[in-house]
Order: C-alpha cells, then sequence, then structure tokens
C-alpha cells in the first residue's frame, strides 16, 4: 500500500494551490532567455580598418592608420593624444562631415560610405549633435535663433522650433539669455548655446571636439555636468581633450598616437553613475590622477 510508505509523522494536508508558481517559467514555446554574459549592447559607432591620408601638394599625411572601433549605444568615451595624433580627423569621419581614404564606418548598423548626400545630412541632422571647441555659433544672431538653426533644417515649424530652442536652452540654464548674441556672452554660455544647439534635436549621439579647451575650470566644470547628464539620460557621448580631469569624467578613454589607437582603457561600466564633475576638479580623483600620470 502507498501510504505505508510514508515516514512517521507525515501527514497529507490539504494544500492551499499558490497563486504565483514559485520559479517563473516562460509560456510554452518562447525563447529561452541569451545567457547574460553573451548579450551585447547595441553598437552605435563601428569603424572597420579606418585610415585617412591628406594629401598636400607632393606631401602625404597619414592622419589615421588602420583604426578600428566599437562604441556601444550609451556610453561615454574621451579620446586623447598629442596635437596631430589624428582626433579631430576620427571626429570628423565619426560625425560624417569626412569620408575615410579607406576603411568602412558603421552608425546603427548601416554603412555609412553607401550614403548619398542628401541622407548622410540627414542622418547628422537626425542622430547627431556636434560641439567645438570655438562654439561655432552664427555672430550676431541670437542664442535662441542659433538654437533653432538645426530645427529649420530640419523643417520643423516657426513656433515648434521657438519653443522647442527656448526650452533646450533654459535646461542649460540660459534662460534669461534667450536674446544675446554670442559677443554678448561669455564662453562658458557660449558653449552652452552651443550644447543646446547640439542637442535641441534629441540626437542620440554627441561628439564633442575639445569643448572645453577654451574655458575656464568654472565653465568646464558646468560643461562636464551637463555631458553627465546628457549620458546618464541615455545619449553616447564621445569628446576629444587634453585634460585628464575632462577624461576622467568619461567611462572609458581611447588614445591615439600618430594616426593609432595605442591605448582602450575602461574606468566605469555602462551603469556606473558618473563621478560630479564638481568633485574632480576639487582634487584629484583616483581616476583624474592615474590619467595625469600615464599622459605621454
Ligand atoms: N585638411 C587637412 N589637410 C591636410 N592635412 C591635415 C588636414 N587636417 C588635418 N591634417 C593633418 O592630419 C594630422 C592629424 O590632424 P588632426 O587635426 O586630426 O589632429 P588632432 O589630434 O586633432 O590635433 P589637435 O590636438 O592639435 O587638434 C595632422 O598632422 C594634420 O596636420
Ligand atoms: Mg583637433
Amino acid at each position: 500500500m502507498m501510504s505505508s510508505r510514508r515516514p512517521f509523522g507525515v501527514h497529507r494536508r490539504a494544500r492551499t494551490p499558490r497563486e504565483q508558481p514559485l520559479i517563473a517559467r516562460p509560456p510554452a514555446g518562447a525563447r529561452p532567455a541569451a545567457p547574460r554574459a553573451r548579450r551585447r549592447r547595441p553598437a552605435v559607432i563601428r569603424v572597420h580598418d579606418v585610415s585617412k591620408t591628406y594629401e598636400v601638394g607632393q606631401i602625404k599625411v597619414r592622419a589615421l592608420r588602420g583604426v578600428s572601433l566599437r562604441i556601444e549605444r550609451g556610453d561615454f568615451v574621451a579620446i586623447m593624444g598629442r596635437s596631430g595624433s589624428g582626433k579631430s580627423t576620427l571626429m570628423n569621419i565619426l560625425g560624417c562631415l569626412d569620408a575615410p581614404t579607406s576603411g568602412r564606418y558603421e552608425i546603427d548598423g548601416t554603412d555609412v560610405s553607401q550614403m548619398d548626400e542628401d541622407d548622410l545630412a540627414d542622418l547628422r541632422n537626425r542622430k547627431i549633435g556636434f560641439i567645438f571647441q570655438n562654439f561655432n555659433l552664427v555672430a550676431r544672431t541670437s542664442a535662441i535663433a542659433n538654437v533653432e538653426l538645426p530645427l529649420a533644417y530640419a523643417g520643423v515649424g516657426r513656433e515648434e522650433r521657438r519653443a522647442r530652442a527656448a526650452d533646450a536652452l533654459a535646461s542649460m540654464g540660459m534662460a534669461n539669455r534667450l536674446r544675446h548674441q554670442p559677443s554678448e556672452l561669455s564662453g562658458g554660455q557660449q558653449q552652452r548655446v552651443a550644447v543646446a544647439r547640439a542637442i535641441v534635436t534629441n540626437p542620440s549621439l554627441i561628439l564633442a571636439d575639445e569643448p572645453t579647451g577654451n574655458l575656464d575650470s568654472r565653465s568646464t566644470e558646468d560643461v562636464l555636468a551637463i555631458f553627465a547628464r546628457l549620458n546618464a539620460e541615455g545619449r553616447t557621448v564621445v569628446l576629444i581633450t587634453h585634460e585628464p580631469d575632462v577624461a576622467a569624467q568619461a567611462r572609458r578613454v581611447i588614445r591615439l598616437s600618430d594616426g593609432e589607437i595605442v591605448e582602450d582603457e575602461r574606468l566605469l561600466g555602462l551603469r556606473d553613475p558618473l563621478p560630479s564633475a564638481r568633485r574632480l576638479k576639487s582634487g584629484h580623483t583616483s581616476a583624474a590622477a592615474h590619467i595625469a600620470e600615464t599622459k605621454r
């Protein structure tokens, strides 16, 4: 008899059925989840063996020599290297402002070399926000009109343009400077207008070529805090800098030398919170000190 096999003292009790199973299982027919370690974030940028040679008269300058690079969505990458090492050349290629001499570049999985000029302009306008060392604002034009420009290119109507430009400027702490022209603003304020112009189209990729190069330390902190915020919102940030303090704000630091990547260091994972810019500037963090030490 079955009951004779039950050990002493154990009696069958009436069970209340569980509302939820103890172990959640995927419904029948669903595909099993991929193992965690194998899951990779999608790459925003994929550079395959890119070279760039400039020809000036008889002289050939090999600005990039076989650079390969993968940048994941949500990363914050600082590019460092001596003057002339190819940083801006690489940035111009990443931003589709220039084409490589050889090699391939994909943005969000699309091979850029296959796109015509119209599609490229559209891609730049929709996906990429640029920030430059010298701000590149249109002179004798108000802050708000400067920020409206990319929306005008995108064909956004006047009212919406105004509203979105005003919002972007307000988010940069520039709500009370909408009518000021570049010459009536400080360097840090001009750069904040430039950042507002870069983000007004809601791009997923922010490219900045020495954005703090012309700023004092206070304005540098402000601009870095803005980049940290943009990155926390999920935007990918790639910036060129000579300053170890600025690079220490990034999640990953890539070093170029003579047109080649010579170092690629991860400081923080994609989900780690970024250190606050203010702390970085007052007293070096270990990351900043490390970058300063290894600076060539
Ligand atoms: N339009 C161009 N025509 C010819 N040579 C160029 C051009 N642009 C850059 N170069 C050369 O390519 C090399 C890399 O220049 P790049 O501007 O990329 O350097 P960089 O790392 O950005 O330097 P910096 O820190 O001074 O801005 C340099 O030797 C430069 O002289
Ligand atoms: Mg440069």
